[in-house]
């Protein structure tokens, strides 16, 4: 069974099987997370991701590294929050199950996840973290997997402290 580890940082530097970014639809780069992914990566992952013609809401594509410690990086585009009403549960959902999904056609042991949409995206951060961890969760305990440990990767205090504690009550449910 796969392990979810929280963990305080930034994800450019950790030497995982994949990291996955929070692009935009482009794939051709943008700020936050998706930004520092590509600085670190350096202009190859640029040119790589010219050749994907883009990505839509709630799919993934997979690119190498390059320059980063990790092997993979999966693209993922998380949905602008609206509101709620407007489908963005199920896509947030999908781009966990595709990035997962993903990381098991490429057999890989170990993946880290950003808090996608959970920037300029909007999305709220305590509904996000839920989805996220039921989502893990069931994909990953409902099916035969590579993936030994999911890392759940957060640059603010405030964002790991609430993930320890939604996580908390995931594993005492
Ligand atoms: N390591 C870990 N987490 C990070 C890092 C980092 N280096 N940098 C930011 N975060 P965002 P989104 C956190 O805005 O909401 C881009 O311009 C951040 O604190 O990067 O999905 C894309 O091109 C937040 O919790 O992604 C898109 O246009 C989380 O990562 C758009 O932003 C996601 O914040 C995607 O927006």
């Amino acid at each position: 069974m796969a392990r979810i580890e929280l963990h305080l940082g930034d994800i450019t530097q950790l030497k995982v099987d994949a990291i996955v970014n929070a692009a935009n639809n482009s794939l051709l780069g943008g700020g936050g997370v998706d930004g520092a992914i590509h600085r670190a990566a350096g202009p190859e992952l640029l040119d790589f991701c010219r050749t994907l013609n883009g990505c839509e809401t709630g799919q993934a594509k997979i690119t190498p590294g390059f320059n980063l410690a990790c092997r993979y990086v999966i693209h993922t585009v998380g949905p602008v929050w609206r509101g709620g009403d407007n489908g963005e549960p199920e896509l947030l959902k999908s781009c966990y199950k595709k990035c997962l999904d993903l990381a098991n056609q490429y057999q890989l042991e170990s993946i880290a996840f950003p808090g996608i949409s959970c920037g300029v995206f909007g999305y709220p951060a305590n509904k996000a973290a839920h989805l996220c961890i039921s989502t893990i969760n069931d994909t990953l305990n409902h099916s035969p997997s590579s993936i030994q440990t999911v890392f759940l990767v957060n640059l603010e205090e405030t964002m790991h402290r609430l993930y320890q504690r939604i996580l908390a009550e995931f594993t005492t449910a």
